[in-house]
Order: structure tokens, then C-alpha cells, then sequence
């Protein structure tokens, strides 16, 4: 028999070993070298005439949208793409707390209105705790079946009975186990067998199928990152949990587009609707205080107001701290020196605080002029101007530049009350009821403030 020389084999280039190595010596990997067992050389090659032939299809063909299930949430299934598809497979993450239980159990409750069975698997919770929070939420009538268990083959041998389920959530993936495996729950190995296990019955029974997935501390779905590679589509739940606020944001989305946010709020009675998220980031607004501004921001095709908040103070440390919630600190830094260079502002020895309000994050650069302009106002004790809305990104010379959506950004001002926006320069942005200001460059920033009556912030050779 041959001896089955190289068994070790590098996950990270494919390099094989004869023993084991802590670093693959082809591509420098720590660690990435492991035993494979099973097959001992590259099968020979298929041979003619085996496999079945499949059918090719023009791209042409008929290509009708799939049915969606529409639970009627309006906020979610704007999210999922206009409603579940049926035979997908959708993971929701979040941290522990932040209510994907709550979310999944009203999802699949409004589901079942529709007729079809609706299965509702805990791995968590005992029935009675899922049925106590159902009556909390006022939907102990749903036609909803509940079920606690584990054991994906139990899941399955009770899933596969007819009529096949239309909806299915497994609540959580990591509490699942597929019984051929040694491994624990929640490992690796175990979240991917139990996860293509389900995924296959969804396409299967065409079921619209739901996972939960605890976060890990760095914010990504335990286990895998593979999982999130198997499923159509992944949902992100988050928010702060000391603010009522929860934002659904889908990551990925093999049936419709991904920067689309639903908001929500938690309340006594379960998650509410937010439908004008606006008006809620923006409700604890104390206007005419230095170091705040409102930046009129895009979430996919929906224009959202929130308020930007800093603060910039002598620091006494020889570092001075930086924190930002809401916002990439890297591109805080970044809006900072633009203003020390290209704006003349000497604010390298102070403390900076940047926070955006409501718990919302932002990854738009559109928010760089707000930014800006928070900053300013801080540093300089000069309060925004009321009733005044800011958007537009900064380029590394100073320059103001455009940025997508102008209109539909005034337009929600306009329809919250707000009068005015310091907009970039290009493109005549027009709405009524607002007056605009084409800001070219940070400087014409700090001279608007500094026209409102900050005493000159410039350090003196910039004056
Ligand atoms: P839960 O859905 O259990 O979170 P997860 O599944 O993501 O761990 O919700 C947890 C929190 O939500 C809990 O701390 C209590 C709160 N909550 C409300 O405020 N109102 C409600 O109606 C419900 C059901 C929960
Ligand atoms: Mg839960």
C-alpha cells in the first residue's frame, strides 16, 4: 500500500506537509497547518460519460422576482428587500439583549396570519418563557408552533412533516447540534453542520428560514465566517442598549440591496415601528448650544437627520484623547488635521469628544462637514445657527465636495422644519423653504462661524 506521504495541509495557500509545522513555510501562515484525513493524491481525473448533464439556460430567460413573504412590519421587510423569500435562508446577529427574539417572534407571528405554518424552534427558552413574552407583546393568538430543542435531527424529523413550513426560526444557531459530531455546541464544526443541515431543508421545502447568531466582543457572528457565506442574507441587529432606539441593517442581501436600515423602538409592549427616524434622533435636540450640529444623512434610500456632537477642550495630557461613538475615529482624525492644515484651527492640543446622538452609527464621508462644523462650534463657543442642517464631504486639500442625494437630504430638512443647510458647492441644490450656502473649501466654514461671532479661532499665521 502507498504510504500516504503528505497529509498536512496549509488552509491558508494548499502547501502540503509530511508532519506538522507550526508555520507553513510556503506563505509564512501561523498556525494554519492541518491534518486532513481521507483521500491520499489527486484523483486521476473523472472520466468521460458519469456525470449527469445539467440544463443551461440563456440569461434571458424568464426572470420573474421570487414571492416574498410580507409580514407587514413595514420597517423589516423594507429591510429583507420587500419580505422574505421563500426556500432563503436569513441569519439575524446582534448582541445578547438587544431583541432579536422579541423581533423574530413578532416576524413570525405576523407571518402566520398569511395561512401558512409558522415554526418558532428555542434552543434558549422553554415554551413557557416564548409563550409569556408573546402575551406580553399581544400576540398569543397568533397561529404560531412553538418548540424547544437542540438536536438538528429532531428539528428536522419534526420540520419534514406535511405541510411543509412556510417560516422557520431557529433561535439560536449556536444552541443547535448535529449529533455525528463530537463537538460542543456552539464550536465552529457544530455551527456549520447544523447550519447547512437547516439551510438544506429550507431550499428543500422552499421554507423562508431565520437563524439567530450571537455576536462575538469583536461585533461579528459567532462561529464561522462561513456562515454568513451560506445563507442569502445577513441581518444586523444593533443599538445602544441603554437608548430605545434598534436599527436593522442589512449586511448582505442576495435578494435586494444592502444599505437599507428599519428602526425600531423598544417599548413596554415589544419592538415599535419608527417610521419617521428623524424626528425621534432628533427629538432631545437642545438647539443653540455650542458644539453640536445636524447632519441631513442618507440610510440607503432613506434621507435620516441626526444631531453631531462635540466636544473640544484644553487637554492636560501630553496624548490628548480622542473618542468617538457613532463614527469611524480614523476619519475624526483624519476631519482634524484637514482643519489644522487647511483651515488654520489649532486643535491638536485639545481633547476631542465626538458622539453622534439616538445610538445611530455613521459611515457616510457625507458626514464630514458636520463633523466639521461640530467641532468648530465647540472650539470656538459659537453656537450653529438654529434650524440650520449640514452635509458634505471633505477632501484631504480642504475642499468641499458633492455628494449623492442633495435633494432628497433638503427635502426631509425642509419637511422637519429646518430653514437653511450649508451644502458643497457643486450642483445648485434647490428645495423650497430652504436657503443654502455652498460651502468650497473649510475655510469658508470657519468664516461663517466666525461671521456669527466666534472670536477668530485661526492660530495667528492664518489669520
Ligand atoms: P430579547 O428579544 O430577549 O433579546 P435577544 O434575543 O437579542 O437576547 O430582548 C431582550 C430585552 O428586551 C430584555 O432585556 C427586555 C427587553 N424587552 C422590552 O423592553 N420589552 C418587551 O416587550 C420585550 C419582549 C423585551
Ligand atoms: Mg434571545
Amino acid at each position: 500500500m502507498a504510504q500516504s506521504a503528505e497529509r498536512f495541509v496549509c488552509q491558508a495557500c494548499g502547501a502540503t506537509y509530511r508532519k506538522w509545522v507550526g508555520r507553513c513555510e510556503s506563505c509564512g501562515e501561523w498556525n494554519s497547518v492541518i491534518e486532513e484525513m481521507g483521500r491520499e493524491a489527486v484523483p486521476k481525473g473523472l472520466g468521460p460519460g458519469v456525470g449527469r448533464k445539467i440544463e443551461l439556460t440563456p440569461l434571458t430567460a424568464e426572470a420573474s422576482d421570487p414571492p416574498r413573504l410580507v409580514s407587514g412590519i413595514a420597517e423589516f421587510d423594507r429591510t429583507v428587500g420587500g419580505g422574505l423569500v421563500a426556500g432563503s435562508a436569513t441569519l439575524v446577529g446582534g448582541d445578547p439583549g438587544i431583541g432579536k427574539s422579541t423581533l423574530l417572534l413578532q416576524v413570525a407571528a405576523f407571518l402566520s396570519r398569511d395561512g401558512g405554518r409558522c415554526v418558532y424552534i428555542s434552543g434558549e427558552e422553554a415554551p413557557a418563557q416564548v409563550r409569556m413574552r408573546a402575551r406580553r407583546l399581544g400576540l398569543s393568538e397568533a397561529a404560531l408552533e412553538l418548540g424547544a430543542a437542540t438536536s438538528v435531527r429532531d428539528v428536522l424529523a419534526t420540520l419534514d412533516a406535511d405541510p411543509a413550513p412556510s417560516v422557520v426560526v431557529i433561535d439560536s444557531i449556536q444552541t443547535m447540534f448535529v449529533d455525528q459530531l463530537d463537538s460542543a455546541p456552539g464550536t465552529v464544526a457544530q455551527v456549520r453542520a447544523s447550519a447547512q443541515e437547516l439551510i438544506r431543508f429550507a431550499k428543500r421545502r422552499n421554507a423562508a428560514l431565520l437563524l439567530v447568531g450571537h455576536v462575538t466582543k469583536e461585533g461579528q457572528i459567532a462561529g464561522p465566517r462561513v456562515l454568513e457565506h451560506m445563507v442569502d442574507t445577513v441581518l444586523y441587529f444593533e443599538g445602544e442598549r441603554s437608548h430605545q432606539f434598534r436599527i436593522l441593517r442589512a449586511v448582505k442581501n442576495r435578494f435586494g440591496g444592502t444599505d437599507e436600515i428599519g428602526v425600531f423602538e423598544m417599548t413596554g409592549t415589544g419592538l415599535a415601528e419608527v417610521a419617521n427616524p428623524s424626528a425621534l434622533f432628533l427629538s432631545e435636540r437642545d438647539a443653540g448650544i455650542a458644539g453640536a450640529a445636524v447632519f441631513a444623512g442618507m440610510e440607503g434610500t432613506r434621507p435620516v437627520l441626526v444631531e453631531i456632537q462635540a466636544l473640544v477642550a484644553p487637554s492636560p495630557l501630553a496624548t490628548p484623547r480622542r473618542a468617538v461613538v457613532g463614527w469611524d475615529s480614523g476619519r475624526l482624525a483624519m476631519i482634524l488635521a484637514v482643519l489644522d492644515a487647511r483651515g488654520g484651527l489649532g486643535l491638536t492640543g485639545n481633547d476631542v469628544y465626538l458622539n453622534v446622538a439616538g445610538g445611530l452609527r455613521i459611515g457616510e464621508p457625507a458626514a464630514d462637514l458636520a463633523v466639521a462644523a461640530a467641532l468648530i462650534s465647540s472650539a470656538s463657543g459659537t453656537p450653529m445657527p438654529p434650524e440650520t442642517v449640514v452635509f458634505g464631504e471633505i477632501s484631504l486639500s480642504g475642499e468641499v465636495r458633492q455628494v449623492a442625494q442633495g435633494d432628497a437630504r433638503l427635502k426631509e430638512a425642509s419637511k422637519l422644519g429646518f430653514t437653511r443647510a450649508l451644502t458643497p458647492p457643486a450642483g445648485k441644490l434647490q428645495t423650497a423653504g430652504i436657503e443654502t450656502s455652498a460651502m468650497q473649501h473649510v475655510r469658508d466654514l470657519v468664516e461663517f462661524l466666525e461671521a456669527r461671532g466666534a472670536s477668530s479661532i485661526r492660530r495667528r499665521d492664518h489669520a
